[in-house]
């Protein structure tokens, strides 16, 4: 147990727990500070605020350290697959054979999806963003499945729900995509595994027997782990306030895809690689580029660069930028903007501005250059982080909902008007 903190306010000492993580990573419990005080705390964009003890993810953003449930990033992306990364988050620990089995033939039982969807579907023009249509989709399943608007429903329903979300979101992310191309959709098959499943529902012709290259499944597979959880970032809060006021898994999930779709946040991907073709488009001149991102008079910044908690490297990064070299190598894909991004990349880390403000290339920088690899159109990169996140915003929710967390309620600091009397529209002129 450590020492309280001391906090002096208007000559008056008082004490505040302090908490400690597995990790040694400490806290000081603010909770009772109002209370005690009067006073609050200010954080905007909780850039150093805790929400929440959590033991699904270990982030360390010094040491470029990232775990979930204890195991290192590197490990997972080398050995496992996403369906086990995804038990792992979802349930604590690595599945054994059985489990592994029971839960895949549970993911196979619920990928179909209701014939009604294809209305809702349909509804959309074919040029709305995949994103989109996607959150529509997912926040339809509470339609579909009225039981999971229940709160107190057992665990049983809510490993249903679970399971059905895993399940059909990659039928949703594909039926998106066929949307957009005014194609008709594709239905799981039972006897590929999961990535090779997708990329059927994605690209196959309903003429032809679709052949998945093992390489494109290998690399989806080590993207989707890499997305998989992030602890506490924008769109995993979001998951998280809304699940607080006990809105179904559903709901939660639909609100977190609109928080990722943002180009500060999910939304980067998409625009690495529309910066990094204009940057070709017009003559590959880096240097003006980065002069440009230096301007703070001009807004462009250098999308896939730069991280809230990372500041020393991104650990996804890095092994993005060496699984990207080998993807395109075995694909023998061979795309200009490669070049561009790792001339980007040297002058960037050289240059001291960024070095001063410690940024780095993120997950982003390199990801859209291998979904391009592997076939996938620009405006579903963003569709495809939502894709490998979903097991961890759902770990996050089935947390916070076994722990009873209470309504999350941010306070704030008026800077309003003081109080004034209504004066009627005839007398204000
Ligand atoms: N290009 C140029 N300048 C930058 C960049 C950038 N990409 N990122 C930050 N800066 C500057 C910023 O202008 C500020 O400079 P100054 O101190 O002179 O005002 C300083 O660095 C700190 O930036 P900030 O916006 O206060 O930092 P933040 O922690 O609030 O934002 C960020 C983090 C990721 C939103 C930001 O770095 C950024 O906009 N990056 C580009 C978008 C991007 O790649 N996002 C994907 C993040 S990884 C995927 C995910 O997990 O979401």
């Amino acid at each position: 147990m450590s020492n309280p903190a001391q906090i002096i306010l208007d000559g008056k000492t008082f004490e505040l727990p302090v908490i400690e993580g597995s990790e040694n990573e400490k806290a000081i419990d603010i909770g009772k500070l109002r209370d005690l005080t009067g006073y609050i705390t200010y954080d905007v964009g909780y850039k150093n605020t805790g929400v929440t003890k959590s033991a699904i993810t270990f982030l360390d953003g010094e040491e470029g350290i990232l775990r979930y449930r204890g195991y290192p990033i590197e490990q997972l992306a080398e050995k496992s697959n996403f369906l086990e990364v995804a038990y792992l988050l979802i349930y604590g620990d690595l599945p054994t054979k059985e489990q592994y089995a029971a839960f895949d033939k549970s993911i196979d039982d619920h990928s179909m999806i209701h014939e009604d969807v294809k209305t809702i579907l349909h509804g959309f023009p074919s040029y709305a963003h995949p994103m989109g249509v996607l959150s529509s989709l997912i926040c339809s399943l509470t339609a579909f499945y009225p039981e999971s608007l229940n709160p107190n429903a057992s665990e049983k329903t809510i490993n249903d729900s679970i399971i059905r979300l895993i399940a059909k979101m990659p039928t949703m992310v594909a039926w998106a995509y066929k949307k957009s191309k005014g194609r008709p959709v594709n239905y799981p098959i039972r006897s590929l595994e999961y990535c090779a499943n997708f990329m059927h529902m994605m690209f196959a012709d309903p003429t032809e027997i679709y052949e998945v290259d093992p390489v494109v499944s290998d690399a989806l597979n080590k993207l989707l782990i890499l997305h998989a959880d992030h602890e506490q970032n924008c769109s995993t809060s979001t998951v998280r306030i809304v699940g607080s006021s006990q809105a179904s898994l559903y709901g939660s999930i639909s609100a977190g895809i609109n928080a990722l779709w943002g180009p500060l946040h999910g939304g980067a991907n998409q625009e690495v690689i529309e910066m990094l073709d204009q940057i070709k488009n017009d003559g590959g001149d880096t240097k003006k580029w980065i002069a440009k991102a230096k301007d703070k008079n001009d807004p462009f910044r250098l999308m896939g660069f730069g991280h809230r908690v990372y500041k020393n490297f991104d650990p996804r990064a890095k092994i993005i930028k060496k699984a990207c070299d080998d993807i395109l190598h075995k694909l023998g894909v061979n795309d200009p903007v490669l070049a561009i991004a790792k001339e980007l990349e040297q002058a960037a880390l050289n240059d001291e501005y960024f070095v001063e403000r410690k940024l780095y290339p993120n997950v982003d920088f390199y990801s859209g250059i291998i979904y391009r690899a592997l076939g996938i159109p620009t405006n579903m990169f963003t569709v495809m982080f939502a894709l490998g996140r979903l097991p961890g915003w759902i770990a996050q929710w089935k947390e916070l909902r076994n722990t009873k967390e209470p309504i999350g309620r941010p306070r704030q600091v008026y800077i309003g008007e003081k109080t004034r009397d209504y004066v009627s529209m005839v007398d204000r002129g």
